[in-house]
């Protein structure tokens, strides 16, 4: 598939979501949000595909939110239509895909930016990134997952003073918030996503989406996480990857995992 908004590359079971607007901080307009949808689908359908990666182009922004222009003149259907589709389209599905998400914070991460981080199962962030949900700044609330999303990453009192005073933080207080797990220079951080890919790539895919599922189980209304853990506990015993890694440790070799 070709596509206008965003760089698709696959290399080495990894595939790099990049999204590709610079010259507009990487703001995501409809195109760009369709094209996500598109290419996370298509990752997680590829077999070949262990970790995918997101990040932005350039060296100033991963994304610098929701594309303003494009929404300036709407009404409030429209505005919720907005946000439902976007949430549905691209936040909902990139949180529960069954492939692990890494997002690679090379910038500013403002309002959707950074709900489109927040989605990713966890970030890394660059020396130069700077975070926030300015949304209020225009007269509006994160309507990408942001006010819950943010929430449970870094608490409550935190998520309440960054969103009502529209402020950023940098890298380091976003390491001390917990919104990301590491940070590096720029020039180091996509080797560092890749380095982690490539220690999530040696374990197996089938637990590993299993471990998404029950995780983000804690974090869906109307689900007993302990529940879904159980349930998935026992369906990894009926997978060949539980037969191979349980085997290998015992015969004291590394396992080849075949995701079945
Ligand atoms: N939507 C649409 N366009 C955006 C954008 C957004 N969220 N963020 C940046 N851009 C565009 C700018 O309009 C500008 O386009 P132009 O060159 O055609 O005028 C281009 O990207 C570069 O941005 P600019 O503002 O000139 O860069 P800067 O270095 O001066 O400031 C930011 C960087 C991130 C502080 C600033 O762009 C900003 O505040 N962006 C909006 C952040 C925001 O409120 N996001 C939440 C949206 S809900």
């Amino acid at each position: 598939m070709n596509y206008n908004t965003i760089l698709n590359d696959f290399s080495n079971g990894i595939t790099t979501i990049t999204i590709n607007r610079p010259t507009k901080l990487n703001a995501l307009n409809k195109a760009t949000i369709f094209e996500l949808h598109t290419a996370f689908k298509a990752a997680e359908s590829d077999v070949d595909t262990k970790v995918i990666i997101l990040t932005g182009s350039g060296e100033k922004a991963f994304v610098a939110g929701a594309d303003i222009s494009e929404f300036a003149d709407f009404d409030g259907e429209e505005g919720r239509a907005l946000s439902k589709e976007g949430q549905d389209l691209l936040f909902d599905v990139v949180e529960n895909l069954s492939t692990p998400v890494i997002a690679a914070v090379n910038g500013f991460s403002l309002g959707g930016g950074l709900e489109l981080a927040m989605s990713a199962h966890f970030r890394l962030a660059s020396t130069n990134a700077r975070m926030g949900l300015p949304e209020v700044s225009l007269g509006l609330i994160p309507g990408y997952g942001g006010t819950q999303r943010l929430t449970q990453l870094i608490g409550k009192g935190r998520a309440m003073e960054l969103i009502m005073t529209a402020s950023m933080i940098d890298a380091e207080k976003a390491l001390a918030y917990g919104l990301v797990n590491y940070v590096v220079p720029q020039e180091e951080l996509l080797p560092k996503c890749y380095a982690l890919a490539d220690k999530i790539k040696s374990n197996s895919s089938l637990a590993i989406s299993a471990a998404i599922k029950a995780v983000n189980a804690n974090y869906t209304d109307g689900m007993n996480g302990y529940d879904v853990e159980i349930s998935e506990f026992g369906k990894c015993f009926e997978t060949e990857d539980f037969e191979e890694g349980t085997t290998a440790f015992l015969e004291k070799r590394k396992s080849k995992f075949t995701g079945r």
